[in-house]
């Protein structure tokens, strides 16, 4: 399905000399070869695509399952100037995806919309997720995964399927991947210069839950509950609790719809 020459050609000459990008039809997580590749001193803009991972990462400890053919599942190398901070630089990848998405004119009429920290929504439904890893020993270097689900597969069962969302009809993953990776281009040269403040009102533009009731849960305190007020100029969740304004670092918590 996937074709490095496809890719390549709709990157245009322009675009294709800033990435490597290696085709895999197999590994266990193109997050998890990409870091090894990283510490072994693979360039900036090495990307690793797979067209099945056997061993997916997904955020917070979990697996993160897919299908060859039914989803895209690929990782970006990039190497900041020393000094970067990576604060907020997991929602700035989401707003990339989020405008590719909206490029290729998936989700239709109902804008692709964001869900902190990093989540794809369609339809309120998740359609992928994002996993920054940070590379051991260079801390300005980061290893972007992206998952995305291009088709629901068949025999996914009901609870899982009913809370997520797929592509279906944006046509060649090629296409979609080159195109993804232009606007990871834009946002990444953005973010260095002006980390993600620079990127905050866009990310907003898409948040599905600015302004609305919600539920925070974490495996090590109580749910709080409060209204969401967006994000910090460091990728914050701002949560509206008691008259007072908490800012929600951590990302080992899930948000809700209260
Ligand atoms: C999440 O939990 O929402 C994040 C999922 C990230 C999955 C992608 S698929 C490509 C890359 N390789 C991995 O092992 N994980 C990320």
């Amino acid at each position: 399905m996937l074709d490095i020459a496809a890719i390549t050609h709709t990157l245009g000459s322009m675009h294709a000399c800033r990435f490597d990008i290696d085709l895999l039809q197999e590994c266990p997580s193109t997050n998890a070869e990409l870091l090894s590749r990283a510490e072994a001193g693979a360039a900036s803009g090495s990307v690793v695509v797979a067209e099945t991972q056997t061993a997916g990462r997904g955020r917070q400890g979990r697996q993160w399952i897919s299908a060859p053919d039914d989803s895209l599942t690929f990782s970006l190398l990039w190497r900041f100037a020393p000094g970067t901070s990576p604060a907020g630089l997991s929602l700035a990848i989401g707003l990339a995806v989020a405008q590719a998405l909206h490029k290729v004119g998936a989700g239709g009429t109902a804008p692709i919309q964001l869900k902190w920290p990093n989540d794809l929504l369609k339809d309120g439904r998740k359609l992928g997720g994002i996993l920054v890893e940070l590379v051991p020993g260079a801390p300005h270097a980061a290893v972007i995964g992206i998952g995305l689900n291009l088709r629901l597969p068949a025999g996914m069962p009901a609870g899982l399927a009913a809370q997520s969302a797929a592509l279906e009809n944006t046509g060649d993953a090629n296409a979609l991947l080159a195109i993804i990776l232009v606007e990871l281009l834009a946002v990444l040269t953005a973010f260095a210069t002006g980390g993600f403040a620079a990127l905050r009102d866009g990310w907003r533009t898409r948040h599905a839950f600015e302004g609305k009731p919600i539920c925070l849960l974490s495996d090590f305190a109580p749910p709080r509950h409060g209204i969401c007020r967006g994000v910090d100029m460091d990728g914050a969740l701002l949560l509206e609790a008691d008259g007072r304004i908490e800012r929600i670092l951590s990302g080992e918590v899930s948000l809700r719809q209260a």
